[in-house]
């Protein structure tokens, strides 16, 4: 009895420390919401880590279009929220929470 005590202290000792391993950084979940925020990617439409992009080049009554997504690296978390609950011609709305918001805020933000 002794003995299967010791093993549940010793294992659930050893739990949070291999769950501390496991966990990701607020910068590697911003980097995975950023790729995949359930939808299409902001990565397509805003470059690797948020420079900006060209979404399309077309010719529209001979003259040629290029169709970019800005550079957003220099947005605050404010602008961040308000561009992503808000409706807009080209790109898609979101439905993140606030600290999903605040995740990829990181990732744009933190040199790494
Ligand atoms: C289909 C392409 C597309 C995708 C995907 C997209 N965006 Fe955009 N985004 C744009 C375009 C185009 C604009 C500028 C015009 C507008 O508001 O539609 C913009 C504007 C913004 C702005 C405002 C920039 C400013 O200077 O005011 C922010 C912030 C932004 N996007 C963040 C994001 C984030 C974060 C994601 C992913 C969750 C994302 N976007 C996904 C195309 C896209």
């Amino acid at each position: 009895m002794a003995r299967l005590a010791l093993f549940f202290i010793v294992f659930f000792m050893y739990i949070p420390d291999w769950a501390e391993e496991s966990f990701i950084t607020q910068y590697e979940y911003g980097q995975m919401l950023y790729k995949n925020p359930r939808g299409i990617g902001c990565i397509n439409c805003h470059g690797k880590k948020g420079e900006g992009a060209v979404i399309a080049a077309y010719i529209d009554d001979g003259k040629k279009v290029i169709l970019k997504g800005p550079d957003i690296r220099s947005v605050s978390m404010k602008q961040l929220r308000r561009n992503l609950k808000s409706r807009h011609r080209i790109m898609p709305t979101y439905f993140l929470t606030d600290s999903e918001i605040r995740a990829i805020y990181t990732y744009l933000h933190e040199e790494q």
